[in-house]
């Protein structure tokens, strides 16, 4: 046997969990209803989902003759309510096509409804002591950072390159506490985030650890580009200190809340203060631009400060407002940023 399955062998035997009800039995079915119910849920939260399930349908003959109706009732507040409706199917499959007797390998567990492979190598190895491999979100977790397997576990190439390893890795015997092993390894030591690797019997080879990678693998679900786009604000501020401010259309972002008049792409700022009727004093100067993060995409602002004139202003959404107003207007969190360091950003400007 491999020293990494040895080590997790005498690890499970010690500190391994042995008290979970699913546990102490080679019935296929009770193990079965343990690991649907387990996928996406916790197991506190399961366990008197399973107990009730169990004492309604105590055998898969049961579930298979249960009107469908009973079947969701006891799965409802468990979520994902297609695995109980698959549970359902894959009984009456067990005893019309199987004779009542569940299928004894995995390959002809995985054929019924709603059971994938590692599913099915979880139940041949707990029940018949299959060497079958399994390969859920925790066993990829474990087996991407001992190796270092890097890329999204979520990618064919390297959902196949974990597969091929936890096959290398299985032991010749044993593959039912191995299999525990590696579940409990992964739920209560080798955690998505702040891993236990103090206490991890496979932790002097682990690669991740060895290269302080623990936080980057497995490699998390690529993220999309984050388009990006460019601004350019107009501060225009009068001798009292007081800004410019337009309340924006309720559509459309910061919709409702007041902002310095954009400047139109293409259009210089000059141009601009000149087109909004205003009477420059000073020419205007860019300020340091600052990059604000939006759920869909990314806004690089650029703070155009302009000194002006007073003027009346002829449009409602228009309106000049100084350092005691800005406390009690709504104010995206940028252009309150902005604003507050009105005053101290000078320094960096340079000329727009
Ligand atoms: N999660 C999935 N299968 C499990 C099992 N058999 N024991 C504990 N947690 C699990």
């Amino acid at each position: 046997m491999s020293d990494f399955a040895r080590r997790l062998i005498d690890w499970q035997q010690q500190h391994g969990r042995h008290g979970l009800p699913w546990q102490h039995t080679c019935d296929p079915y009770r193990v079965w209803l343990s690991e649907i119910m387990l996928q996406q849920t916790q197991v506190d939260t399961v366990i008197p989902y399973y107990q009730r399930f169990l004492q309604r349908f105590p055998d898969v003959a049961a579930l298979a003759a249960a009107p469908a109706a009973d079947v969701m009732a006891l799965w409802s507040g468990l979520g994902y309510y297609a695995r109980a409706r698959n549970l359902h199917r894959a009984a009456q499959c067990v005893v019309t096509e199987h004779g009542g007797a569940f299928p004894r390998s995995a390959a002809e567990i995985a054929s019924l409804p709603g059971i994938g492979r590692s599913t099915a190598a979880a139940i041949a190895a707990f029940c018949f002591g299959e060497r079958a491999a399994i390969l859920d979100g925790n066993v990829k977790r474990v087996l991407a950072r001992h190796a270092a397997i890097e890329g999204f576990p979520g990618q064919r190439a390297v959902e196949l390159q974990l597969w091929s390893l936890a096959e290398a890795r299985l032991p010749a015997s044993g593959v039912a506490v191995y299999t525990q092993a590696m579940m409990d390894l992964g739920a209560t030591i080798c955690t998505r985030s702040r891993p236990d690797c103090g206490r991890c019997p496979v932790a002097t080879d682990c690669q991740a650890l060895l290269g302080g990678r623990q936080a980057e693998l497995p490699t998390p679900k690529p993220r999309k580009a984050v388009p990006e786009r460019a601004t350019r604000l107009l501060l225009a501020r009068n001798p009292e200190g007081e800004v410019l401010l337009e309340t924006r259309p309720a559509a459309g972002i910061w919709g409702g809340l007041c902002v310095p008049p954009e400047i139109p792409e293409g259009l210089s700022s000059e141009a601009f203060v000149q087109a909004l009727g205003l009477e420059v004093c000073e020419s205007p100067r860019a300020l340091a631009p600052l990059r604000h993060v939006f759920t869909h995409f990314k806004l690089d602002i650029t703070p155009v400060l302009c000194e002006v004139q007073s003027r009346a202003l002829q449009d409602p959404r228009w309106s000049w407002a100084g350092p005691a107003a800005w406390a009690r207007t709504g104010l995206p969190a940028p252009v309150r940023r902005i604003l507050a360091q009105l005053g101290e950003t000078d320094l960096f400007s340079q000329p727009a």
